[in-house]
Protein backbone atom coordinates (compact mmCIF):
# COMPACT_ATOMS: atom_id res chain seq x y z
CA UNK A 1 0.00 0.00 0.00
CA UNK A 2 1.43 3.12 -0.95
CA UNK A 3 0.74 5.92 1.70
CA UNK A 4 1.59 9.79 0.90
CA UNK A 5 4.86 9.71 2.43
CA UNK A 6 3.94 13.28 3.94
CA UNK A 7 0.82 14.93 5.46
CA UNK A 8 0.34 12.15 7.36
CA UNK A 9 1.28 13.14 11.53
CA UNK A 10 -1.08 14.27 13.88
CA UNK A 11 -2.09 18.13 13.24
CA UNK A 12 -0.91 18.16 9.64
CA UNK A 13 -3.47 19.57 7.92
CA UNK A 14 -3.99 16.99 5.34
CA UNK A 15 -3.89 12.84 5.05
CA UNK A 16 -3.91 10.73 1.94
CA UNK A 17 -3.44 7.15 0.40
CA UNK A 18 -3.65 5.35 -2.81
CA UNK A 19 -6.59 2.89 -2.42
CA UNK A 20 -4.90 -0.72 -2.46
CA UNK A 21 -8.51 -2.23 -3.36
CA UNK A 22 -9.23 -0.17 -6.28
CA UNK A 23 -10.50 -2.23 -8.81
CA UNK A 24 -8.83 -2.10 -12.33
CA UNK A 25 -9.83 0.41 -14.75
CA UNK A 26 -10.94 -1.82 -17.35
CA UNK A 27 -13.20 -3.67 -14.97
CA UNK A 28 -16.93 -3.63 -16.02
CA UNK A 29 -19.35 -2.27 -13.03
CA UNK A 30 -21.25 -5.39 -12.23
CA UNK A 31 -20.91 -8.10 -9.93
CA UNK A 32 -22.04 -8.26 -5.84
CA UNK A 33 -21.79 -4.13 -6.77
CA UNK A 34 -24.94 -4.54 -8.75
CA UNK A 35 -26.94 -5.52 -5.98
CA UNK A 36 -26.35 -2.99 -3.99
CA UNK A 37 -26.43 0.32 -6.98
CA UNK A 38 -27.99 -0.65 -10.50
CA UNK A 39 -29.27 0.96 -13.41
CA UNK A 40 -32.63 0.11 -12.73
CA UNK A 41 -32.77 1.44 -9.44
CA UNK A 42 -31.30 4.84 -10.56
CA UNK A 43 -33.67 5.24 -13.23
CA UNK A 44 -36.37 4.38 -11.46
CA UNK A 45 -35.53 6.98 -8.45
CA UNK A 46 -35.27 10.14 -11.92
CA UNK A 47 -38.50 8.77 -13.18
CA UNK A 48 -39.87 9.44 -9.64
CA UNK A 49 -38.27 12.77 -8.57
CA UNK A 50 -39.09 14.06 -11.62
CA UNK A 51 -42.61 13.84 -10.88
CA UNK A 52 -42.03 16.38 -7.40
CA UNK A 53 -43.21 19.21 -7.08
CA UNK A 54 -41.17 22.03 -8.68
CA UNK A 55 -38.42 19.11 -9.61
CA UNK A 56 -35.33 20.94 -12.00
CA UNK A 57 -31.76 19.87 -12.95
CA UNK A 58 -29.15 21.69 -10.54
CA UNK A 59 -26.87 24.17 -12.19
CA UNK A 60 -23.36 22.95 -13.60
CA UNK A 61 -21.46 25.73 -13.30
CA UNK A 62 -17.93 26.34 -15.06
CA UNK A 63 -15.16 28.18 -13.40
CA UNK A 64 -12.17 29.01 -15.59
CA UNK A 65 -10.82 31.59 -13.21
CA UNK A 66 -10.60 29.27 -10.70
CA UNK A 67 -9.03 26.49 -12.90
CA UNK A 68 -6.45 28.66 -14.10
CA UNK A 69 -5.24 30.08 -10.64
CA UNK A 70 -4.52 26.18 -9.42
CA UNK A 71 -3.45 24.97 -13.22
CA UNK A 72 -5.78 23.35 -14.01
CA UNK A 73 -7.69 22.61 -17.41
CA UNK A 74 -11.32 23.19 -16.10
CA UNK A 75 -13.37 22.91 -13.05
CA UNK A 76 -17.10 22.12 -13.22
CA UNK A 77 -19.09 22.85 -10.05
CA UNK A 78 -22.69 21.03 -9.64
CA UNK A 79 -24.20 23.04 -6.73
CA UNK A 80 -26.28 21.72 -4.87
CA UNK A 81 -27.43 25.07 -3.11
CA UNK A 82 -30.42 24.76 -4.75
CA UNK A 83 -32.24 21.69 -4.79
CA UNK A 84 -35.88 22.05 -4.02
CA UNK A 85 -35.07 24.88 -1.40
CA UNK A 86 -33.11 22.33 1.20
CA UNK A 87 -30.15 23.71 -0.40
CA UNK A 88 -28.69 20.44 -0.20
CA UNK A 89 -28.41 17.06 -2.80
CA UNK A 90 -29.52 15.03 0.34
CA UNK A 91 -33.50 16.20 -0.70
CA UNK A 92 -33.21 13.68 -3.18
CA UNK A 93 -31.90 10.59 -1.01
CA UNK A 94 -34.08 10.60 2.23
CA UNK A 95 -37.20 11.86 0.79
CA UNK A 96 -37.57 9.55 -2.09
CA UNK A 97 -36.81 6.73 0.14
CA UNK A 98 -39.91 8.17 2.53
CA UNK A 99 -42.17 8.01 -0.80
CA UNK A 100 -40.75 4.64 -1.50
CA UNK A 101 -41.90 3.17 2.01
CA UNK A 102 -44.99 4.71 1.83
CA UNK A 103 -45.91 3.62 -1.62
CA UNK A 104 -44.56 0.17 -0.56
CA UNK A 105 -47.16 0.20 2.50
CA UNK A 106 -50.06 1.40 0.63
CA UNK A 107 -49.39 -1.45 -1.85
CA UNK A 108 -49.10 -4.04 0.82
CA UNK A 109 -52.18 -2.68 2.93
CA UNK A 110 -54.76 -2.55 0.01
CA UNK A 111 -53.62 -5.39 -2.51
CA UNK A 112 -53.23 -3.46 -5.55
CA UNK A 113 -49.90 -1.99 -7.05
CA UNK A 114 -47.69 0.51 -5.10
CA UNK A 115 -48.82 4.33 -5.54
CA UNK A 116 -47.13 6.43 -8.26
CA UNK A 117 -45.93 9.96 -7.14
CA UNK A 118 -48.95 11.75 -8.55
CA UNK A 119 -51.06 9.31 -6.98
CA UNK A 120 -49.39 9.84 -3.41
CA UNK A 121 -49.21 13.34 -3.55
CA UNK A 122 -52.94 13.85 -4.45
CA UNK A 123 -53.62 12.50 -0.70
CA UNK A 124 -55.66 9.68 -1.87
CA UNK A 125 -54.14 7.33 0.65
CA UNK A 126 -53.70 9.56 3.26
CA UNK A 127 -55.46 7.96 6.06
CA UNK A 128 -52.69 4.76 5.51
CA UNK A 129 -49.71 7.11 5.49
CA UNK A 130 -51.26 9.67 8.32
CA UNK A 131 -50.87 6.54 10.75
CA UNK A 132 -46.62 5.97 9.78
CA UNK A 133 -44.33 7.41 11.53
CA UNK A 134 -40.79 7.88 10.01
CA UNK A 135 -37.27 8.08 12.05
CA UNK A 136 -33.78 8.68 11.48
CA UNK A 137 -30.60 10.59 13.25
CA UNK A 138 -29.09 13.22 11.26
CA UNK A 139 -26.13 15.56 11.57
CA UNK A 140 -28.57 18.12 9.42
CA UNK A 141 -29.51 17.34 5.81
CA UNK A 142 -30.74 14.04 5.59
CA UNK A 143 -33.36 14.53 8.48
CA UNK A 144 -33.78 18.13 6.26
CA UNK A 145 -34.93 15.78 3.51
CA UNK A 146 -36.40 12.91 5.80
CA UNK A 147 -38.53 15.21 7.36
CA UNK A 148 -39.79 17.36 4.06
CA UNK A 149 -40.64 14.11 2.11
CA UNK A 150 -43.05 13.15 5.32
CA UNK A 151 -44.41 16.17 4.48
CA UNK A 152 -44.25 16.28 1.10
CA UNK A 153 -45.99 12.61 0.91
CA UNK A 154 -48.01 12.72 4.42
CA UNK A 155 -46.82 10.83 7.10
CA UNK A 156 -45.60 11.77 10.80
CA UNK A 157 -41.70 11.94 11.40
CA UNK A 158 -39.54 12.22 14.50
CA UNK A 159 -35.99 13.23 13.89
CA UNK A 160 -32.95 12.75 16.42
CA UNK A 161 -29.68 15.00 16.31
CA UNK A 162 -26.78 14.81 18.39
CA UNK A 163 -24.71 16.80 20.36
CA UNK A 164 -22.79 19.57 18.11
CA UNK A 165 -25.48 19.48 15.38
CA UNK A 166 -26.03 24.13 15.74
CA UNK A 167 -29.16 25.05 16.56
CA UNK A 168 -29.74 26.78 13.26
CA UNK A 169 -30.08 23.08 11.59
CA UNK A 170 -32.35 22.14 14.22
CA UNK A 171 -34.44 25.05 13.18
CA UNK A 172 -34.85 24.03 9.84
CA UNK A 173 -35.83 20.37 10.32
CA UNK A 174 -38.43 21.47 13.00
CA UNK A 175 -39.51 23.61 9.92
CA UNK A 176 -40.79 20.93 7.98
CA UNK A 177 -43.04 19.78 10.95
CA UNK A 178 -40.78 17.19 12.10
CA UNK A 179 -40.14 16.36 15.90
CA UNK A 180 -36.49 17.10 16.75
CA UNK A 181 -34.81 15.66 19.68
CA UNK A 182 -31.20 15.91 20.61
CA UNK A 183 -29.73 13.52 22.17
CA UNK A 184 -25.94 13.11 23.99
CA UNK A 185 -23.38 11.65 22.16
CA UNK A 186 -21.86 12.02 18.78
CA UNK A 187 -23.83 10.82 14.86
CA UNK A 188 -22.84 7.07 15.80
CA UNK A 189 -24.82 7.43 19.09
CA UNK A 190 -27.80 8.59 17.49
CA UNK A 191 -28.08 6.79 14.97
CA UNK A 192 -28.31 3.75 17.58
CA UNK A 193 -30.58 5.68 19.31
CA UNK A 194 -32.95 6.79 16.19
CA UNK A 195 -32.31 2.55 15.91
CA UNK A 196 -33.77 1.72 19.74
CA UNK A 197 -36.73 4.22 19.33
CA UNK A 198 -38.14 3.29 16.27
CA UNK A 199 -37.85 -0.34 17.56
CA UNK A 200 -39.66 0.47 20.60
CA UNK A 201 -42.57 2.57 19.31
CA UNK A 202 -42.99 0.87 15.81
CA UNK A 203 -42.05 3.67 13.44
CA UNK A 204 -39.39 3.22 10.56
CA UNK A 205 -35.75 4.17 10.10
CA UNK A 206 -34.86 6.12 7.09
CA UNK A 207 -31.60 6.07 7.47
CA UNK A 208 -28.57 7.05 4.60
CA UNK A 209 -26.78 4.08 6.51
CA UNK A 210 -26.75 0.91 6.57
CA UNK A 211 -26.09 -1.09 9.34
CA UNK A 212 -26.22 -5.29 10.00
CA UNK A 213 -29.84 -6.55 8.65
CA UNK A 214 -30.70 -2.79 7.47
CA UNK A 215 -30.13 -2.18 3.93
CA UNK A 216 -33.24 -1.93 1.53
CA UNK A 217 -33.88 1.76 2.68
CA UNK A 218 -30.42 3.14 2.85
CA UNK A 219 -30.04 1.97 -0.95
CA UNK A 220 -33.24 3.93 -2.18
CA UNK A 221 -31.79 6.89 -0.21
CA UNK A 222 -28.42 5.89 -2.49
CA UNK A 223 -30.50 5.46 -5.60
CA UNK A 224 -32.23 8.61 -4.82
CA UNK A 225 -28.98 10.62 -5.13
CA UNK A 226 -27.88 9.36 -8.43
CA UNK A 227 -30.05 12.18 -10.23
CA UNK A 228 -27.43 14.57 -9.51
CA UNK A 229 -25.17 12.05 -11.27
CA UNK A 230 -27.47 11.88 -13.87
CA UNK A 231 -27.73 15.42 -14.48
CA UNK A 232 -24.32 15.82 -14.48
CA UNK A 233 -24.22 13.33 -17.06
CA UNK A 234 -26.23 15.07 -19.31
CA UNK A 235 -24.58 18.27 -18.33
CA UNK A 236 -21.38 17.01 -19.71
CA UNK A 237 -22.36 15.99 -22.86
CA UNK A 238 -19.63 13.15 -24.43
CA UNK A 239 -16.71 14.03 -22.42
CA UNK A 240 -16.48 12.63 -18.77
CA UNK A 241 -14.28 15.02 -16.39
CA UNK A 242 -10.53 12.97 -15.74
CA UNK A 243 -11.24 13.68 -11.88
CA UNK A 244 -14.31 13.77 -9.40
CA UNK A 245 -13.56 14.93 -5.89
CA UNK A 246 -16.37 13.80 -3.82
CA UNK A 247 -16.92 14.42 0.26
CA UNK A 248 -17.91 11.20 2.22
CA UNK A 249 -19.67 10.90 5.32
CA UNK A 250 -21.16 7.81 5.88
CA UNK A 251 -20.03 6.99 2.13
CA UNK A 252 -23.54 7.12 0.65
CA UNK A 253 -23.23 10.25 -1.70
CA UNK A 254 -19.74 8.76 -2.85
CA UNK A 255 -21.34 5.34 -3.45
CA UNK A 256 -23.92 6.69 -5.36
CA UNK A 257 -21.64 9.05 -7.45
CA UNK A 258 -19.13 6.22 -8.00
CA UNK A 259 -21.93 4.09 -9.71
CA UNK A 260 -23.71 6.21 -11.54
CA UNK A 261 -20.08 6.97 -13.29
CA UNK A 262 -18.99 3.64 -13.37
CA UNK A 263 -22.23 2.21 -15.05
CA UNK A 264 -21.96 5.49 -17.68
CA UNK A 265 -18.72 5.87 -18.26
CA UNK A 266 -17.26 2.38 -18.19
CA UNK A 267 -13.04 2.88 -18.15
CA UNK A 268 -13.39 6.57 -19.18
CA UNK A 269 -14.78 7.34 -15.97
CA UNK A 270 -12.97 10.04 -13.88
CA UNK A 271 -10.21 9.72 -11.31
CA UNK A 272 -12.65 8.97 -7.97
CA UNK A 273 -10.79 10.55 -4.90
CA UNK A 274 -12.99 10.80 -1.91
CA UNK A 275 -12.36 13.18 0.34
CA UNK A 276 -13.30 13.74 4.56
CA UNK A 277 -12.26 15.48 7.80
CA UNK A 278 -8.71 14.77 9.02
CA UNK A 279 -11.51 14.70 12.21
CA UNK A 280 -13.66 11.93 10.89
CA UNK A 281 -11.66 10.19 8.67
CA UNK A 282 -13.20 6.76 8.63
CA UNK A 283 -12.84 5.79 4.60
CA UNK A 284 -8.86 6.89 4.42
CA UNK A 285 -8.51 4.93 8.07
CA UNK A 286 -10.41 1.76 6.55
CA UNK A 287 -8.72 1.73 3.35
CA UNK A 288 -5.27 1.62 5.56
CA UNK A 289 -6.80 -0.73 7.15
CA UNK A 290 -8.16 -3.01 4.32
CA UNK A 291 -11.58 -3.48 6.00
CA UNK A 292 -14.41 -0.66 7.56
CA UNK A 293 -12.76 0.44 10.50
CA UNK A 294 -14.56 3.17 13.20
CA UNK A 295 -12.93 6.19 14.23
CA UNK A 296 -14.05 7.32 17.81
CA UNK A 297 -14.07 10.63 19.69
CA UNK A 298 -16.51 14.04 18.83
CA UNK A 299 -15.60 13.73 15.30
CA UNK A 300 -16.29 17.51 15.46
CA UNK A 301 -15.26 19.52 12.06
CA UNK A 302 -16.19 22.53 10.40
CA UNK A 303 -17.46 19.92 7.63
CA UNK A 304 -20.87 19.05 9.82
CA UNK A 305 -22.70 16.65 7.03
CA UNK A 306 -18.99 14.68 7.03
CA UNK A 307 -19.03 14.56 11.03
CA UNK A 308 -19.57 10.25 10.42
CA UNK A 309 -17.21 7.53 12.17
CA UNK A 310 -18.20 4.60 10.66
CA UNK A 311 -18.83 4.14 6.98
CA UNK A 312 -22.13 2.59 5.33
CA UNK A 313 -21.42 -1.00 4.67
CA UNK A 314 -23.06 -1.26 1.93
CA UNK A 315 -21.69 1.95 0.27
CA UNK A 316 -18.08 1.30 1.23
CA UNK A 317 -18.66 -2.35 -1.48
CA UNK A 318 -18.83 0.18 -3.73
CA UNK A 319 -16.23 3.11 -2.75
CA UNK A 320 -13.78 0.69 -1.64
CA UNK A 321 -13.35 -0.29 -4.95
CA UNK A 322 -13.88 2.64 -7.35
CA UNK A 323 -11.90 5.49 -5.20
CA UNK A 324 -8.17 5.81 -6.72
CA UNK A 325 -7.15 7.59 -3.23
CA UNK A 326 -8.98 8.95 -0.13
CA UNK A 327 -7.84 12.09 1.03
CA UNK A 328 -8.40 13.53 4.85
CA UNK A 329 -8.54 18.12 4.72
CA UNK A 330 -8.38 19.88 7.96
CA UNK A 331 -11.17 22.50 8.97
CA UNK A 332 -8.85 25.47 7.86
CA UNK A 333 -8.79 24.43 4.27
CA UNK A 334 -12.20 24.03 4.32
CA UNK A 335 -13.35 27.68 5.58
CA UNK A 336 -10.77 29.23 3.02
CA UNK A 337 -12.55 26.81 0.36
CA UNK A 338 -15.55 28.23 1.76
CA UNK A 339 -14.16 31.52 1.37
CA UNK A 340 -12.73 31.53 -2.33
CA UNK A 341 -15.78 30.73 -3.74
CA UNK A 342 -17.57 33.53 -2.43
CA UNK A 343 -14.94 35.68 -3.45
CA UNK A 344 -14.53 34.59 -6.91
CA UNK A 345 -11.45 34.84 -9.40
CA UNK A 346 -11.91 37.50 -12.28
CA UNK A 347 -14.50 35.67 -15.04
CA UNK A 348 -15.93 33.50 -12.12
CA UNK A 349 -19.52 33.30 -11.11
CA UNK A 350 -19.58 34.07 -6.70
CA UNK A 351 -20.78 30.53 -5.31
CA UNK A 352 -22.51 30.11 -2.26
CA UNK A 353 -21.17 27.01 -0.61
CA UNK A 354 -21.09 25.75 2.43
CA UNK A 355 -18.13 24.19 4.97
CA UNK A 356 -19.08 20.62 3.78
CA UNK A 357 -20.21 21.39 0.24
CA UNK A 358 -16.95 22.97 -0.11
CA UNK A 359 -14.42 19.99 0.80
CA UNK A 360 -13.61 19.68 -2.78
CA UNK A 361 -12.26 22.76 -3.35
CA UNK A 362 -10.41 22.44 0.06
CA UNK A 363 -8.50 19.43 -0.98
CA UNK A 364 -7.78 21.35 -4.09
CA UNK A 365 -6.32 24.22 -2.23
CA UNK A 366 -4.30 22.09 -0.26
CA UNK A 367 -2.83 20.08 -3.25
CA UNK A 368 -1.21 23.34 -4.58
CA UNK A 369 0.15 24.38 -1.32
CA UNK A 370 1.68 20.04 -1.02
CA UNK A 371 3.20 18.83 -3.97
CA UNK A 372 2.94 15.12 -2.12
CA UNK A 373 -0.75 15.63 -2.52
CA UNK A 374 -0.50 16.75 -5.56
CA UNK A 375 0.99 14.09 -6.81
CA UNK A 376 -1.75 11.48 -5.22
CA UNK A 377 -4.50 13.50 -6.52
CA UNK A 378 -2.63 12.93 -10.37
CA UNK A 379 -3.24 16.36 -11.11
CA UNK A 380 -1.83 18.70 -14.04
CA UNK A 381 -2.60 21.27 -16.72
CA UNK A 382 -4.91 18.79 -18.87
CA UNK A 383 -6.99 17.88 -15.88
CA UNK A 384 -10.80 18.59 -15.92
CA UNK A 385 -12.09 18.27 -11.96
CA UNK A 386 -15.37 17.97 -11.30
CA UNK A 387 -16.75 19.40 -8.07
CA UNK A 388 -19.57 18.28 -6.15
CA UNK A 389 -21.34 21.38 -4.70
CA UNK A 390 -23.13 18.89 -2.27
CA UNK A 391 -24.76 22.21 -0.20
CA UNK A 392 -25.63 26.00 -0.05
CA UNK A 393 -25.52 27.69 3.10
CA UNK A 394 -27.59 25.20 5.08
CA UNK A 395 -26.37 27.41 8.13
CA UNK A 396 -26.95 30.74 6.93
CA UNK A 397 -25.71 32.24 10.44
CA UNK A 398 -22.48 30.04 10.62
CA UNK A 399 -22.20 31.29 6.45
CA UNK A 400 -22.39 34.71 7.36
CA UNK A 401 -20.08 34.12 10.31
CA UNK A 402 -17.55 32.60 7.96
CA UNK A 403 -17.63 34.81 4.87
CA UNK A 404 -18.87 37.93 6.40
CA UNK A 405 -21.87 37.81 4.57
CA UNK A 406 -25.01 36.53 3.57
CA UNK A 407 -25.71 34.33 0.96
CA UNK A 408 -27.98 36.76 -0.80
CA UNK A 409 -25.11 39.27 -0.77
CA UNK A 410 -22.17 37.09 -2.17
CA UNK A 411 -24.41 36.05 -5.21
CA UNK A 412 -25.26 39.90 -5.94
C1 LIG B 1 -23.94 18.49 2.33
C2 LIG B 1 -23.44 17.10 2.48
N1 LIG B 1 -22.51 16.65 1.63
C3 LIG B 1 -22.02 15.40 1.72
C4 LIG B 1 -22.48 14.53 2.69
C5 LIG B 1 -21.89 13.15 2.78
O1 LIG B 1 -22.80 12.16 2.46
P1 LIG B 1 -22.58 10.70 3.03
O2 LIG B 1 -22.84 10.72 4.50
O3 LIG B 1 -23.52 9.84 2.27
O4 LIG B 1 -21.15 10.34 2.76
C6 LIG B 1 -23.46 14.96 3.59
C7 LIG B 1 -23.98 14.07 4.63
O5 LIG B 1 -24.76 14.45 5.48
C8 LIG B 1 -23.95 16.28 3.49
O6 LIG B 1 -24.88 16.76 4.32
Amino acid sequence: MSIVPTGNAPGDSWRGCRNPMAAARAQAYGGPREAVLNAAGFAAAQAAVMRWPDYAATPLVTLPGLAARLGLAAIHYKDEGVRFGLKSFKALGGAYAVYRLLARTVAERTGQPPPDVDELLSGRWRDITAGLTVTCATDGNHGRSVAWGARLFGCRCVIYIHATVSEGRRDAIAHYGAEVVRVAGNYDDSVRHADAQARANGWTVVSDTTYEGYRDIPIDVMHGYGVLSQEVIAQLGHEPPTHVLVQAGVGAFAASVAAAFWIAWGPRRPRFVVVEPTRADCHLQSALAGHPVAVTGDLDTVMAGLACGEVSPAAWEIVSAAADAFVAIDDAHALAAVCAFANPCAGDPAIVSGETGATGLAALLAASEHPALHELLALDADSRVLLLGSEGDTDPALYRQITGRSADEVRR
